[in-house]
């Protein structure tokens, strides 16, 4: 067992279920029975039903009717996932909708919605940020937040239906995720739910949570592994982080946790790269192998050859290289019925799901659809390719300043913009500065992703601070923020220039204290 300080976290959460549960109280009026499990799609989510097809519970009558909502990347669709999932074993029907993010606009609009439709809203993986303007446009208290992002005054508690691990002296960017926080409320509200903790991790994994050492979790994020090893959900394993069920080829090309220029994305390079270390991609009757297919020789060949071709061809320092061999979360029941490795390949489906307009798919096969599993393999297969294009793309238009390096491509998309600079930062030597990326948005606007590598947190660099400091210098209203490694923001084009010479002197400040 291990000690993790959780207590003041779990008092808060405990009582949100009981704010939670007397808010939806059961009625006996007829007419305000909630409708059947559904997805909507206000901005990017198709309509499909997520789970009730296989639920087969009978609604029971509420107060008031749910609607979820979340971010769209693969910790905000496990968030929904989980909650989804408790909400229905309790009987209670409910909507997601998935958002690029709580934009004002959106809060209004939600706000709107709440009065006028009696709803009560759950905000998932973000809603901290935005508090002011929940509090400012919605007329009553008839919503919970369960986020784990940065709030701007730490100091100051929030009210009862406001959950956030910072509070309580709680890490929300490396210690839990969004689908963490959610994944305790529904332990606290039914027991059962522990068999939820999978999807937890993988939330944690989909934020990049597991960067201890070899790939280890810290904080909070270690109670609920310990949950999922307890149910035999997950097995952990320290190896070669590759796809163990992909072929060889596009494991190598596609599923390594770091960038190897002349490898990544070319499936030509790989192969030749396979041939000269003797490792065969096929087998005898010409049908491609896989990492489990290697024999414990070849696997061996196989990692001091990529550390090889790292160091020397990709002339990345030791350390990077020794990133190919961390813990690696094994998803027993995903592995063995569909194929799926481990929980950071299954992020990466639901990040190519949630990205590319297709949450409803990756909430229900977190979920265990299997139809909506296929679709969400179908959908990314195209997705990997496309990033690392994007990748490509954008390190032929970095610009440097003296404390920020900046990035714009006009092909690159607002929706995979955050992922491409997440692993643009982490593919060369870039990890000296932040990495601010723009990609144009609607109505002249565009959006900010920022990123900076743990050496700048560890000196001082918190780019949520640095993002909203400069968005209220700049005028602007709709709230940015994010974690200290991963912030962003949506700024008017027009706006742009003072923008970055704002940013830029504002990591100046933080690097020199
Ligand atoms: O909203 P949320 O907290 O879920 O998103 C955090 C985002 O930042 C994720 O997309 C994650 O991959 C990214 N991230 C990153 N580098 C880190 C931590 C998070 O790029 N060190
Ligand atoms: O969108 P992107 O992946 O760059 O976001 C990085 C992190 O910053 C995410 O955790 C996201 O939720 C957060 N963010 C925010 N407010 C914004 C934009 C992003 O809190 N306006
Ligand atoms: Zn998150």
């Amino acid at each position: 067992m291990i000690f993790i300080p959780l207590k003041e976290l779990l008092t808060a959460i405990e009582r949100l279920k009981v704010f939670f549960l007397e808010k939806i109280g059961q009625s006996q009026e007829k007419d305000l029975i909630t409708k059947d499990l559904q997805t909507s799609t206000q901005d990017s989510v198709p309509n499909n039903d997520v789970s009730s097809k296989q639920s087969g519970y009978s609604p029971k009558i509420f107060k008031k009717s749910i609607h979820i909502y979340s971010h769209l990347d693969a910790d905000g669709l496990c968030s929904a996932a989980i909650i989804a999932r408790m909400l229905e074993r309790k009987g209670i029907g409910f909507q997601i909708t998935i958002l690029r993010q709580l934009e004002l606009q959106y809060i209004q609009n939600i706000a709107e919605e709440q009065q006028k439709y009696n709803r009560f809203i759950i905000f998932s993986d973000f809603g901290s940020g935005q508090i002011e303007f929940i509090e400012k446009y919605f007329q009553s208290d008839d919503y919970i937040i369960l986020d784990h992002h940065k709030p701007e005054f730490e100091s100051k508690k929030p009210e009862i239906n406001h959950v956030n691990p910072y509070y309580y002296g709680i890490r929300g960017d490396d210690e839990i995720s969004g689908a963490g926080v959610c994944y305790l409320f529904a332990k606290v509200m039914d027991s059962r739910n522990q068999d939820l903790a999978y999807i937890g991790i993988i939330g944690a994994i989909g934020d990049m949570q597991n960067n201890a050492e070899k790939g280890e979790f810290h904080g909070v994020n270690k109670v609920i592994l310990e949950d999922a090893l307890a149910t035999n959900q997950i097995t952990v394993e320290f190896n070669l982080a590759i796809s163990r069920t992909k072929t060889l080829a596009y494991a190598i090309a596609y599923t390594l946790p770091i960038v190897l220029p002349k490898l990544t994305d070319s499936l030509s390079n790989v192969e030749l790269f396979l041939k000269k270390n003797q490792i065969r991609s096929t087998d005898e009757l010409g049908n491609p192998r896989t990492f489990l297919d290697l024999s414990n020789l070849e696997r061996k060949t196989l990692l001091n050859a990529l550390i090889k071709f790292a160091l020397v061809e990709c002339g990345m320092n030791p350390k990077k290289s020794k990133e190919l061999l961390q813990n690696i979360y094994i998803l027993n029941d995903f592995n063995e019925k569909y194929k799926i490795s481990d929980a950071r390949e299954m992020s990466s489906l639901l990040n190519a799901c949630g990205r590319g307009g297709n949450s409803s798919f990756g909430i229900a096969a977190l979920l265990g659809d299997e139809d909506s599993l296929k679709k969400a393999i179908e959908f990314s297969k195209s997705y990997k390719h496309e990033i690392f294009l994007g990748v490509n793309r954008a390190r032929e238009n970095i610009r440097e300043y003296e404390f920020i390096r900046t990035v714009y491509e006009q092909s690159i998309n607002e929706k995979t913009i955050g992922t491409i600079c997440s692993i643009l930062l982490h593919s060369g030597d870039l990890i000296d500065k932040p990495l601010i990326a723009f990609a144009d948005s609607d109505n002249h606007t565009m959006k900010v992703s920022a990123r900076a590598d743990k050496n700048l947190i560890e000196q001082g660099i918190d780019l949520g601070i640095i993002m909203r400091k400069a968005c209220q210098k700049i005028g602007i209203e709709d709230p940015a923020g994010g974690h200290p490694p991963a912030a962003g923001a949506k700024i008017p084009t027009k706006k742009l220039g003072d923008f970055i010479a704002i940013v830029n002197d504002l990591t100046g400040t933080q690097m020199k204290k």
